[in-house]
């Protein structure tokens, strides 16, 4: 991962740039970094503020084979390797939201946005798009209550690309142990450990209503699996949930 880093001042989204990339050939394991994205996404259809300074804005192109059905399992890895990669360099205890915000106490240090071209067969590619708040010194009040960056938590600035090397290292690790297939459960194990959300109440949209529950597992393809408090347990594979008190 990373032989092929692609730096660029100013993008609309690496992850749209390394989808465009992608259609021309890029190889597997290419980077895309920018210092400033103007539409930089979010999940589920938000935004993501991008400006220029303090933040690591990148997308990683990866060809895996796999089937659709098993990228879920890319998206835990890439929540451990981020949570990995920030603890290494500046010692916060990153932990993961369900199912990839990466937080420092109760507050979002990192986003991550994964995207992929797929037949129903065949993964053509995946694109993990990361986001990290590094050296942002302060958010405005709105987003204040929810977001954090590196430097707030740590009372000091990381050089940027000490965190993206780290973070490229452990994913490249934690793939090539996932394709060794045996380590799978250790993974997922690591990812269980991390994953704040896991045995807390929680509220999320079910059936067209909202709900609350008791977070009780995660699956092997990385749904949340939730006891409802109006009884029976659901598998939870995307949308908002929120930890409660
Ligand atoms: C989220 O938490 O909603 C996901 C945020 C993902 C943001 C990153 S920044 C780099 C990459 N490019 C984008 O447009 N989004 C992702």
């Amino acid at each position: 991962i990373g032989k092929n880093i692609v730096a660029l001042q100013e993008v609309d989204s690496t992850n749209e740039e390394a989808k465009r990339q992608a259609q021309c050939g890029a190889p597997d394991g290419s980077v895309f970094l920018a210092e400033r994205q103007t539409g930089g996404k979010g999940r589920l259809g938000r935004t993501w503020e991008s400006p220029a300074g303090t933040g690591i804005w990148f997308s990683v192109l990866l060809r895996p084979s796999l089937v659709p059905s098993e990228i879920s399992s890319i998206t835990l890895l890439a929540g451990i390797a981020v949570c990995r990669g920030i603890r290494s360099v500046t010692g916060c205890a990153a932990k993961l939201k369900w199912p990839n915000d990466v937080v420092i106490g109760s507050r979002k240090v990192c986003g991550i946005l994964t995207e992929m071209a797929a037949e129903i067969e065949r993964v053509e590619y995946v694109v993990l798009g990361i986001g990290i708040n590094a050296n942002t010194e302060a958010f405005p009040a709105k987003l204040a209550e929810k977001a954090t960056s590196l430097r707030i938590e740590a009372g000091s600035a990381f050089p940027r690309a000490a965190i993206l090397r780290a973070v490229l290292k452990e994913l490249e690790s934690l793939l090539l142990n996932a394709k060794a297939g045996s380590a799978f459960q250790e993974i997922l194990d690591e990812y269980k450990f991390l994953c704040v959300s896991l045995n807390r109440r929680v509220g999320f949209f079910w059936n067209g209503e909202q709900q609350t529950g008791m977070a009780v597992d995660v699956s092997p393809s990385g749904e949340l699996i939730v006891e409802r408090d109006g009884g029976g347990r659901i598998s939870i594979n995307a949308g908002e949930v929120v930890v409660q008190g």
